[in-house]
């Protein structure tokens, strides 16, 4: 059973996952990272859950990697470092995530945030990769999702100064989508998942993958996996489905085959 999470049975097809070590600000530490990859690896393969959403607190999402472990551990524990596992469990995971973000979302914690397919925030959320004034700098994704999504420009001052962003800032940079009053940020993330949840699984997962296929890909190489996945979907009792109800005029029900 978690202790550094809180975890709402599915509802809808939605699993609702909320980082729970308020005294640390939901500060990432090896016991959180653990227990999050491992909810997200039972959620893998669990037919129930079509689509997670985490969040934290009103005052943080997370604030970071937990600093005092880090100070445990030098160059050697590092390169056995379990977190480093848990953060490759989570990339891994193949359904779609929403965070839900209110407050510090800092350097893990906004790299976290950037493994989730959409991020909603609070008008208050600060999105920031502090790890410079560290000594440091980021390491699980921070300098290349953070790039990927706001560009070259701002992502090098965010990572070289250390210094935070609105959440206004995120949206007109393109980090996230929407931004809610906070206290309504997960409410609007569950309205997205429960929809999200609700379409044809198997092209959830082939959509989201092909979207993924766009950061990491040249283009002909995406068009081609588009192509091909558009192509799959063709031979499914979903396709058939949404086809068919499209003409009845009545609400699809997928079976996910
Ligand atoms: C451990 C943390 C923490 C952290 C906060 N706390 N952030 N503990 N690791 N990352 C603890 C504080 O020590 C404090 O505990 C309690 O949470 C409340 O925090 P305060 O500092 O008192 O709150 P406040 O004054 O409101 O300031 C909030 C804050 C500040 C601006 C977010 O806490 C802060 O700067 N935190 C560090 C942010 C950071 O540098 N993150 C990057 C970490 S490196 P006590 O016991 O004193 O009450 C990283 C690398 C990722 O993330 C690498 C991935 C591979």
């Amino acid at each position: 059973m978690p202790t550094t999470l809180k975890i709402t049975p599915p509802l809808e097809g939605v699993l609702c996952i909320t980082l729970n070590r308020p005294e640390a600000l939901n500060a990432l530490n090896t016991q959180l990272l653990g227990e999050l990859a491992d909810t997200l690896n039972s959620a893998d393969c669990d037919d129930n859950v079509r689509a997670v959403v985490i969040t934290g607190s009103a005052k943080a999402f997370a604030a970071g990697a937990d600093i005092n472990e880090m100070a445990e551990r030098d160059l050697v524990g590092m390169l056995e470092d379990p977190r480093q596992h848990h953060w490759a469990t989570i990339t891994r995971f193949r359904k779609p995530i929403i965070a839900a973000v209110n407050g510090y979302a800092l350097g893990g914690g906004c790299e976290l945030a950037m493994h989730a397919d959409i991020i909603i925030a609070g008008e208050s959320a600060l999105f920031g990769q502090p790890e410079i004034n560290l000594g440091i700098m980021p390491g699980a994704g921070g300098t290349q999702r953070l790039l990927r999504a706001v560009g070259k420009s701002l992502a090098t001052q965010m990572v070289l100064t250390g210094e935070p962003i609105s959440a206004r800032r995120a949206l007109e940079a393109g980090l996230i989508s929407e931004i809610t009053q906070p206290e309504l940020t997960l409410e609007r993330a569950m309205t997205i998942a429960t929809r999200i949840a609700a379409k044809a699984p198997l092209a959830v997962r082939l959509a989201r993958e092909s979207l993924h296929k766009a950061m990491d890909t040249d283009l002909a190489t995406g068009l081609r996996f588009e192509r091909h996945a558009f192509t799959l979907l063709a031979g499914t009792a979903d396709r058939e489905e949404g086809i068919r109800a499209f003409q009845e005029k009545r609400p699809a029900t997928f079976q996910g085959h």
